[in-house]
């Protein structure tokens, strides 16, 4: 691995913060046997991961036949990450992982359609928000020294999980090679049931209307604030100083881009992934 900066190196085009993995575990993964009933969430980071997990989470808990662990981390850990790892080959199913890899780094038996992959994606000037706050909160990474020195490194893909856009754009391209299945924070934002309804679907799991309503209960973000298994309060101090729960709002943006710096990522948005027909919705 290159070191890049003193928090992140860099393989195979993409940033990992600096002691999180190695080159040998990285290249392990692409013959990582994948099951049918693996369940596998993939975001870049502050897209509504932890939210995502706990939907996820709650729904296999009341399908049944989930296994009982001590935190929704340890229940859908990263795979990418050496720290606690266990051997993932030992796991009943369905194993549940969560990843911020791109689609390269991934797995190669993903690409035979066998498992599920649930991409959730965010508006980029709320996703920008959310690692700027974020980045002062966990230790591993770069406190920045100001948000417009955070926007010129999150533009150029000098930040952990490298470029929004390469991720964005790399994992739409890969409807036809996987089983997955496209979400938006915005959209669960504006319906969560119908979010976990479609997630429901896609999982395969059949459950009743209360069983539902349970799910966006415990989803709410009034009620994972709370939820000890689900809030990463767990996660050590000496990893993260602060709440991974901060507003969990549509358009909180507007509170700190300036015109220009919001007109700059518009016109990015549209050189970048203009010719992707994806919709972002920014309040
Ligand atoms: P903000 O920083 O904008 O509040 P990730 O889990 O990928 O790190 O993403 C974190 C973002 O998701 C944070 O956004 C956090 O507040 C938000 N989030 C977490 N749980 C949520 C929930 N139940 N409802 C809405 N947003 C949630």
């Amino acid at each position: 691995m290159e070191q890049i900066t003193d928090h992140l190196v860099r393989y195979k085009n993409y940033n990992f913060p600096v002691n999180y993995t190695t080159a040998e575990y990285i290249d392990s993964l692409q013959s990582f046997e994948i099951r049918d009933s693996d369940i596998f969430l993939v975001t870049y980071p502050k897209s509504g991961s932890i939210w995502t997990q706990q939907i996820i989470i709650s729904i296999c808990e009341l399908a049944g036949g989930l296994n009982e662990y001590p935190n929704n981390y340890e229940q859908m850990p990263w795979l990418e990450y050496l720290a606690g790892r266990e051997d993932y080959s030992l796991r009943p199913s369905p194993r549940l992982l969560s990843s911020h890899l791109t689609p390269a780094l991934m797995p190669a038996g993903l690409t035979d359609k066998k498992g599920k992959i649930i991409y959730v994606m965010r508006n980029p000037k709320d996703n920008i928000v959310s690692f700027y706050h974020f980045s002062s909160v966990w230790v591993d990474i770069a406190t920045p020294k100001s948000f417009e020195q955070f926007l010129e490194d999150f533009l150029t893909g000098r930040v952990f999980a490298s470029s929004w856009f390469d991720h964005i754009r790399e994992w739409h391209s890969m409807t036809d090679q996987c089983n997955i299945l496209f979400l938006t924070y915005e959209d669960m934002i504006l319906d969560l049931k119908t979010a976990v309804t479609k997630i429901c679907t896609f999982l395969g799991k059949n459950l009743s209307e209360a069983a539902i309503e349970e799910v966006v209960e415990k989803s709410t973000f009034k009620n994972m604030k709370k939820d000890v298994k689900a809030n990463y309060e767990f996660m050590p101090e000496a990893h993260v100083k602060g709440n991974f729960m901060r507003k969990g709002q549509i358009g909180d943006w507007k509170n700190i881009f300036t015109t220009a710096q919001s007109e700059r990522v518009d016109r990015l948005l549209q050189e970048r992934l203009g010719d992707m027909s994806l919709k972002f919705i920014f309040e």
